[in-house]
């Protein structure tokens, strides 16, 4: 696996426990010898357990000599960053930097399989450049998108609802399907197409679950106008088997380190093929303007008085069971509301974010209790399990204090009958 970053290392441990033996490759020394000694990078339940049994039993092993990890290997994962650039392309440097370092250690027939989010037509470009330094017949390039999610990674790579593999050579489609064998035997779908097939399955996918929370989001938009409860509508809609029933959650805007990046990558492949994707330009801009519309909700709920009012944002992450701050609705809303006079204060079940910590009036706190006690308003952000039972009434000193839920954790109906100024999404 070259690249340690939560592809790569979620991917080589988990691969290692099924039986494979495994090398994962980082330039990163720091992080290497932090690997050798059990410390994980990043915050992904169940991670540390499946490293550190693979790590003990000789399975997993981390380095920083790639040459040595690919000589040692038949298969070789391409899974570090594409981040995105400036005009909204995916940066492939770190792909192709990747593809010249394995071409020049590869001399006996390796599989390279490129795992990274690539536009279509990148493993043509990684092919040639492997070619320049190893012989054609040592060497196949194939392509393994990623669908695992953070937070829910192990599980995700365990029970993927399918296994995408584009490649058109039948002798190496059947050496991947084998290293899949233990999945698909428990039901996970291998699904085969060409190399840019699965390239674009990829894009489209999260383009494609993006626009489904857009969607949502926008018609939560029309149900809180027409006084109806959205969470009925995306049950009522998700009913039919077409639409399905996931994905439909409203809440803040999507954020992450795929579906932002992933949506404005593949706009900007339609202008290098010269297809015009309206639709996802939209969700793009819809999501935009939701982190500001979002912040202007937040003013009104305080009657649009909010200097020196005490707001508390429960979770800061984009998503609940990562330390994931990447495209967070809260990078946005927090300085928007800062600006206008607010005091923040923020606690996070992962702890405090270098993100804020050079902003003035923005204030970690360790405990629910401490972060709500004299707060105005408290904002719901991420959907984790401990705030899903709070009891706001001993928690708070204030007797007039308001709350905005984001993640519609709450109803409605048992929160007038507590009494308490609450606020939600969509209803
Ligand atoms: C996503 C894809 O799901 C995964 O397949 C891909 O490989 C990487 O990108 P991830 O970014 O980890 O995974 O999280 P995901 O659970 O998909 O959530 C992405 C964003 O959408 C989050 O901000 C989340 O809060 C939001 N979301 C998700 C909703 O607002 N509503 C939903 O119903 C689902």
């Amino acid at each position: 696996m070259i690249g340690t970053g939560y592809v790569g290392l979620v991917s080589g441990a988990c691969f290692a426990d099924l039986g494979n033996s495994v090398w994962c490759v980082d330039k990163d020394k720091n992080k290497i010898d932090n690997l050798n000694n059990g410390i994980i990078p990043i915050y992904e339940p169940g991670l540390e357990e499946i490293v550190n049994k693979n790590f003990k039993s000789g399975r997993l092993k981390f380095t920083s000599n790639l040459e040595e990890a690919v000589k040692a290997s038949q298969i070789i994962f391409i899974c570090v960053g594409t981040p995105t650039s400036k005009n909204g392309s995916a940066d492939l440097s770190y792909v192709y930097n990747a593809s010249k370092e394995i071409s020049k250690s590869i001399k006996t027939f390796k599989i390279v399989v490129n795992k990274s989010t690539v536009p279509v037509t990148t493993g043509d470009k990684v092919e040639k450049i492997i070619s320049k330094k190893a012989k054609k017949r040592n060497f196949e390039v194939i392509s393994n998108p990623e669908f695992l999610r953070e937070g829910e990674a192990i599980r995700d790579f365990r029970f993927p609802d399918r296994i995408v593999v584009g490649t058109n050579n039948k002798k190496i489609l059947k050496k991947i399907e084998s290293l899949y064998e233990p999945l698909i035997k428990k039901g996970a779908t291998f699904f085969s197409t060409s190399r840019r097939g699965a390239e674009i399955i990829k894009y489209a996918a999260n383009a494609f679950l993006a626009t489904k929370i857009s969607f949502i989001n926008e018609i939560g938009n029309l149900c809180e106008k027409a006084n109806v409860d959205v969470e009925d509508v995306s049950l009522g809609i998700g009913l039919d088997k077409r639409i399905g029933s996931r994905f439909l959650r409203v809440g803040p805007s999507y954020g992450g380190s795929c579906f932002p990046k992933d949506t404005k990558a593949i706009v900007n492949t339609g202008y290098n093929f010269k297809t015009n994707l309206s639709i996802i330009k939209a969700v793009i801009k819809s999501n935009d303007y939701r982190m500001d519309m979002l912040s202007k909700k937040a003013k009104s709920i305080l009657n649009n008085k909010i200097k020196n009012k005490k707001i508390t944002f429960l979770g800061v992450t984009f998503k609940a069971n990562t330390d994931d701050m990447r495209g967070s609705t809260s990078l946005k809303m927090i300085p928007n509301l800062i600006k206008k006079g607010a005091i923040i204060r923020y606690y996070d079940p992962t702890g405090i974010k270098k993100e804020f910590s050079k902003t003035k009036n923005v204030l970690f706190c360790d405990t629910i209790s401490s972060a709500c006690a004299d707060s105005d308003l408290v904002i719901i952000h991420t959907e984790w399990d401990e705030f899903k039972s709070i009891d706001f009434k001993r928690i708070f000193k204030k007797k007039k204090f308001k709350i905005f839920d984001m993640r519609n954790l709450y109803s409605p109906k048992d929160m007038k009958k507590l009494k308490i100024s609450y606020y939600s999404i969509g209803r």
